[in-house]
């Protein structure tokens, strides 16, 4: 790995802790306007300091993020279908000079492992490894599970390992039973998990615990961080556990706390 991917990477994944909490709002590039995230600037505007990195589209960073905002960014390059449609039939939609011009720390696409359009997000990401590689960019792939995919640790175990062999950098995936077994399929590349549809915040937190303990280096989390009731105090909450070693009652009161 050259010298600029890992200084991209230790962006990313803090040298500190070896762990990172990244905070994804790109859900607009399929979803369309996602609760949430309508006004994306004023969500994600309190959310900032507690982020390591931000998952977002080129699109969303011109409208909403102010360029003068420290924090790494981890752009999403792919898409081209919407909820209306088959899931899995993405395209890359941003180049790499695009990416380049963002000051992107890492680029991200999804692959639909068993999904209709298979083989072409498998493509989508080896093209970026490619590019990505050139310019010492890291690629972040999402095990992406379309509507009648299993989310058992063997297919994300399958997926996931899929996306390693190709040569992702770094993969998001979801939780499951025997995560430890997604997270030794992936080797050394380092494993965040995506948070999926809300959940009660005690729930939540559980999950990103029990994902740490089973060997992910972290989050990247969207609505159960920003469709929260107290999303400055879930991320905080979120972060207590990942970057601290916090239990989830710790970080429950920390969630609860600072709602005063
Ligand atoms: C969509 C994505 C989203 O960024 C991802 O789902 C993370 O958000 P959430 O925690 O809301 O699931 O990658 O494919």
């Amino acid at each position: 790995m050259n010298w600029g991917m890992k200084n991209r990477i230790s962006r990313i994944i803090m040298p500190k802790t070896g762990r990172c909490v990244m905070l994804a709002v790109d859900h607009g590039y399929f979803q369309g306007p996602t609760t949430g995230l309508v006004n994306l600037g004023k969500t994600v505007k309190p959310l900032l300091p507690y982020a390591d990195a931000l998952m977002i589209t080129r699109g969303a960073i011109r409208n909403w993020i102010d360029p003068a905002v420290d924090i790494p960014i981890i752009l999403r390059v792919s898409g081209g279908q919407s909820i209306l449609k088959e899931l899995s039939n993405e395209v890359i939609t941003t180049n790499i000079d695009d990416a380049i011009r963002i000051n992107a720390s890492a680029i991200t696409c999804s692959v639909y492992v068993g999904g209709e359009y298979e083989k072409e997000t498998i493509n989508n990401l080896s093209k970026l490894v490619d590019e990505g590689e050139k310019y010492g960019i890291p690629v972040l792939a999402v095990t992406a599970v379309g509507k009648d995919m299993a989310r058992d640790a063997r297919y994300l175990g399958l997926a996931s390992r899929i996306c390693v062999e190709i040569g992702a950098h770094m993969i998001k995936t979801y939780y499951t039973e025997e995560f430890e077994k997604v997270v030794e399929a992936c080797g050394n590349v380092p494993v965040v998990i995506a948070g999926g549809k809300k959940l009660p915040e005690m729930e939540a937190l559980q999950m990103s615990h029990d994902a740490v303990s089973s060997g992910a280096v972290g989050v990247d989390m969207g609505r159960n961080i920003f469709q929260s009731d107290n999303p400055v105090g879930m991320i905080q909450a979120v972060r207590a556990i990942v970057h601290e070693g916090k239990s989830v009652d710790e970080a429950y009161e920390i969630y609860e706390g600072s709602k005063k």
